[in-house]
């Protein structure tokens, strides 16, 4: 198996108050890891460390054996985040934009394509996120669970070979769970690796093949989604075992 991504002992704090203290994990390709952990343990932060939003104050990202955590120059960065395509856990979409300046945005921004070829790009992500034609419509005609799909059409429209997925089922109807995770799955077989930073335990057993715990700065658990469903480590059984929300959210 090919590692694509690894952390290496990251570690990150704000202030007093430490986030990271020492996480480890590789992504292999083609694999979709899903990573949960109690609210405000720093799923969201450790994200946006791996596409260098955020700064871990040591440890490094390597993608494909390269150090990326440490580059400094956006025009690098940019193109990583070409590579490496992060999906925001809040409203993903600019508002003032119709559907198609949203998914076109990376294509304006980031190719040279021209705008017939950037129009059937659209085109063909809104179909593969079965949208299609609703390229005039703006994201306040659409559905909660509409914005995520098209949120997540423009982190793939570039083609990135990672998707970092945060919360994507989030605040959504149990339908809407299944399309988005239906897309999440239609990308997957088709070779697409991830990251899926969630709540949703159900999700995350359907999607995942690995399962990663974050708890008290470090991985506390990385096993494949038996491991996890069948383990009877209290800690774990928290976010297996299928009760309500609390405790999900317990850390
Ligand atoms: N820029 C920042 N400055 C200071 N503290 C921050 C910053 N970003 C995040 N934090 C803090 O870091 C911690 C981890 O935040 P993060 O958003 O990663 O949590 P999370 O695991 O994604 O939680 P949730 O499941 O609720 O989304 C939180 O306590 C948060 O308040
Ligand atoms: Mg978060």
């Amino acid at each position: 198996m090919q590692t694509i991504l690894e952390l290496n002992n990251i570690h990150k704090a704000f202030g007093e108050k430490r986030i990271h203290q020492g996480i480890n994990f590789s992504l292999h390709k083609g694999e979709s890891l899903g990573l949960l952990g109690g609210s405000g343990t720093g799923k969201s932060v450790l994200l946006r460390t791996i596409i260098g939003l955020e700064r871990a104050d040591s440890g490094d990202v390597l993608y494909h054996n390269k150090v990326i955590s440490k580059i400094k120059s956006e025009v690098e960065l940019a193109k990583i985040r070409t590579q490496i395509s992060y999906s925001f856990q809040s409203g993903a979409l600019f508002d003032s934009l119709n559907v198609f300046d949203n998914i076109a945005y990376p294509l304006f921004e980031h190719t040279k394509l021209n705008f017939k070829e950037i129009q059937h790009k659209v085109a063909d992500v809104l179909k593969l996120i079965d949208l299609e034609g609703i390229e005039s419509l703006m994201p306040s005609d659409l559905s909660g669970g509409m914005q995520k799909r098209v949120g997540m059409a423009r982190a793939m429209v570039l083609d990135p070979e990672i998707i970092l997925y945060d919360e994507p089922t989030a605040g959504l109807d149990p339908a809407n769970i299944e399309n988005v995770i239906d897309l999440m799955l239609k990308l997957k077989k088709m070779g697409q690796s991830s990251i899926l930073v969630t709540h949703d335990i159900p999700s995350a057993i359907r999607f995942c093949d690995r399962i990663l715990i974050l708890k008290d700065g470090k991985i506390y658990f990385n096993g494949t989604v038996p491991e996890f469903t069948e383990s009877s480590d209290p800690n774990i059984l928290k976010f297996s075992l299928p009760q309500g929300k609390e405790a999900t959210h317990a850390s």
